[in-house]
Parts: structure tokens; sequence; C-alpha cells
């Protein structure tokens, strides 16, 4: 188990902080770690898995590469799924999911090429375990199996993770279109304020005036403590056959916080609704910062700045989903109609951008503000110059996180 090839998928855009992320927990680099379309490889251990597992914020999986070969047909699926160990990973007893994604895959059904990696599976089993084959759970099985196809040539990998990590264990209670936690830490890592290699914290306050259940907030104040991802949640690898509870325990005892050794950045998030200001601070509660984050309720239209300067980090309000309320949203246009001129990103009636804009150069001089938003035309609608754009994926929606610099003394931002 020294040698293992992981995958550690992320969102587009995130590949560099995670190879960045993955060097500093690890010490991998050179050949064991490269960075690809869509997430790094590594060369690692069965320990580095699992430590990955536990501190990782910006991977989806884990995901040990168990065969990878080329293939033109579901029969040659069935080959390369019986020519791998299972057994060495679970037992018959056990229950287990194939999940497979294809890239322009010449094969005419997906399912049937999962079923036939399935009955590879079942067959092998029952060949080495005397006529006992593992069942099928797609809710909440023990393993889970990923196949990937392209063109010509067929991955197979057992999943270490389980839940998908942006699963952190902390959030109850959420909004509409609460933002994962993966690209949380990513908006993170893209604006400076984290270094995912080194794991230190900028000294700047934070602040996310459209926080919803918090996440922005609670990611950079659990990065701030030193509170691993997946302190609060289980893993895939607990149930699989190399697991080895003292070495986990280990690893957990390793990642326990330290003291608090330098004075933590103050870390604030306000919203409108004050229904998701209370989700925002009982998620806080269970993630165990509490009282590193300042909740409040307001618009972020009228809220004044936290403090004398900081890093502004925000999603804001776009799309069906998400209508822009407060000032902008029920003054001249109802809240409704704001929310389709958003969604459709039209010139007209969208007011809660130029107004925001306006706020932030009147009254956040010497704040940076990071905005997320899949409106390639948002620095232009804000009358404002970004000095930077960097693309990234909410999920299937292209984005850009802008970056706005807001100078002192002048209504103008400051140029690239
Ligand atoms: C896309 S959601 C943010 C989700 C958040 N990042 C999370 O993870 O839950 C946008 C948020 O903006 C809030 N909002 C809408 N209009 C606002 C305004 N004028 N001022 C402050 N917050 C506003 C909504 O209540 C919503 O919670």
């Amino acid at each position: 188990m020294n040698q293992l090839k992981l995958f550690l998928p992320c969102a587009a855009g995130v590949e560099d902080f995670l190879a960045q992320e993955v060097h500093g927990l690890t010490g991998l680099a050179g050949d064991d770690l490269m960075a690809s379309r869509g997430g790094v490889f590594v060369r690692g251990s069965w320990r580095d898995a699992m430590k990955l597992n536990l501190h990782c914020r910006l991977a989806q999986r884990v995901l040990v590469e168990l065969a990878h070969a080329p293939y033109r047909s579901e029969n040659d699926l069935y080959a390369i799924a019986s020519g791998v160990a299972w057994e060495i990973w679970f037992t018959p007893r056990q229950t287990f999911k194939i999940e497979t994604t294809a890239q322009h895959s010449p094969l005419q059904s997906l399912n049937f090429a999962t079923l036939r990696i399935k009955d590879a599976i079942a067959d092998r089993f029952r060949a080495k375990a005397g006529g006992v084959r593992p069942s099928i759970e797609t809710q909440w099985p023990d393993c889970r199996v990923f196949a990937h196809l392209t063109t010509d040539s067929c991955t197979l990998y057992i999943d270490t993770s389980g839940e998908p990590l942006f699963k952190r264990g902390w959030r109850q209670d959420k909004g509409d279109a609460p933002l994962k936690e993966t690209l949380a830490a990513a908006m993170l890592a893209a604006s400076g304020w984290w270094n995912p290699e080194t794991g230190a914290v900028s000294d700047q306050p934070l602040y996310d005036p459209c926080c919803g259940s918090g996440t922005i907030a609670i990611e950079a104040a659990q990065i701030a403590a030193r509170i691993p991802a997946g302190a609060l949640r289980r893993f895939g690898f607990e149930k699989l056959l190399p697991f080895q509870p003292h070495v986990w325990e280990a690893l957990q005892n390793d990642a326990m916080p330290a003291p608090a050794a330098a004075a933590a950045p103050v870390i604030y998030g306000s919203d409108v609704a004050h229904r998701m200001v209370d989700f925002a601070e009982r998620n806080a509660e269970r993630a165990g910062v509490a009282a590193h984050i300042e909740f409040r309720g307001g618009d972020a239209l009228q809220r004044m700045p936290p403090a004398a300067g900081g890093v502004i980090v925000l999603n804001p309000p776009y799309g069906e989903r998400i209508e822009v309320a407060g000032v902008a949203g029920t003054a001249r246009f109802g809240a409704r109609e704001s929310a389709q001129t958003e969604a459709g990103s039209g010139e007209e009636g969208n007011a809660f951008f130029p107004q925001l804009a306006s706020h932030w150069k009147k009254n956040y001089a010497g704040w940076t503000a990071w905005v997320l938003t899949p409106d390639l035309q948002l620095p232009k609608r804000m009358r404002l110059k970004e000095s930077r754009r960097v693309p990234m994926w909410n999920g299937p929606i292209e984005c850009r996180l802008f970056r706005f610099d807001m100078v002192a003394g002048s209504a103008r931002t400051k140029q690239p």
C-alpha cells in the first residue's frame, strides 16, 4: 500500500491550488504529483490517502486507481474489471456501487457498461469466495467503484472518501443556493487570503456581505483555526479492508489544532435574510468556529465596513434560485423582476450591482473585493475595472472570480 496511484478530482480551474495543497500536506512533488485537467494525480501511500481525506479542502474525493487499460467494447470492460483484485479492498458481505463517467465513449449505453463491470466484480468474488458475492446498494454502499471511460481507455478506481469531501459534516442548515465548501476554499485560495501550500492565512479581516448559510466565513475560520476539513465526518476508507484503526487514530491525533499560536484574523458575515444569519450561526457552532466569526443581519448595500480594511469574498445573489433582497430588490423593481433581470443579465433594471459598487467606492476604501459570478459582464455592470479575473466552475456553471480594489480617497478603482 506504499505506492498507490491516487487521483483527486476537483472543480476545473482549481487544479493548481489543489496540487499546492497536496504538496503542503504530504511533501510529495515531481513525478509523484501532477496537476491535470479536472484533478491531481498523486503517487502516495495508504496513509497519504487517509491524510488527504482528512485535510484536503479543495479535492472532491480521493480515489485509488486500480486499472487503466484500452477498451473497445463492454466485453473489454468485463475483462479489465475481472483482472482487478477487488478482494484486497472489500469482502463479498459488503455492498458496493459503481458510478461511471464518460468522455467521448463510443459505447451506446453507460448503464450497460456499468452492468458489465458489476458482473465482472460479482463473478470474481463468486469464484474466489465460494459462491458468495457482494450486493449492489445505490444509496449507502459500503464501497464505491468509479469507472471513467474516454474514447479508448477505461480507468477503474476504488473510492476512499465515501460522501464527497465538500460535505464537511457541519452543515445542517442551508439556504437555497449554498456554495460548496470546496468552492469556498478555492475562492479563499485564489484571493490569496489562504495559502493552500503552507496553510497560512492573511492577517487581514475577511468579510462576506451576502453570507447565506455562512460557507465562506466558516471555511475561512476553520482554516485559520487549523481545524481539519474532515474533522467532523466519516470516510469510505474506514470500511475498506486495508483500514487500520490505530494508524487513523494517530493521524487524527496529529491533526488536533494547536492552541492558537498567533492572533486569528477576524471574520465577518452578514445577510439581508435574518433566517440565513441564524443558519450561519448554527452552522458555525457545529463547525467549532462560532467564536471566530461575527454574523449580523443587514443589506449589503447599507452595511458599513466591519473593520478599517480587509478582504471581501462573496458569491452574490444571482440566477433564479436566489433573488436580490433589501433596498435593490424591492425599491424600483419587484424582487422577482430584479432576480429575473439578473439571471438574464440584461443591462436595464439590475439595480443591485451598480448600487453595491457605489456603496463600496464610497465606504470601503482600502478593501479588496473578490466576487464570484457567472456574469462575465459584471465589472461593466458595476462600472468597476477588475484587477484580476480567475476562471472557476460552480458545478456546471462557468464563473469568474473578479477582484476589485477599492482605493482610498477616490471614487475610482485602482487599475491593474
Ligand atoms: C448565492 S447566496 C449566498 C450563499 C452562501 N455563500 C452560502 O454558502 O450559503 C446569496 C445570498 O445573498 C443574500 N442576499 C440577497 N440580497 C441581499 C442584499 N441586498 N444584501 C445582503 N444579502 C443579500 C441572500 O439572502 C442569499 O443568502
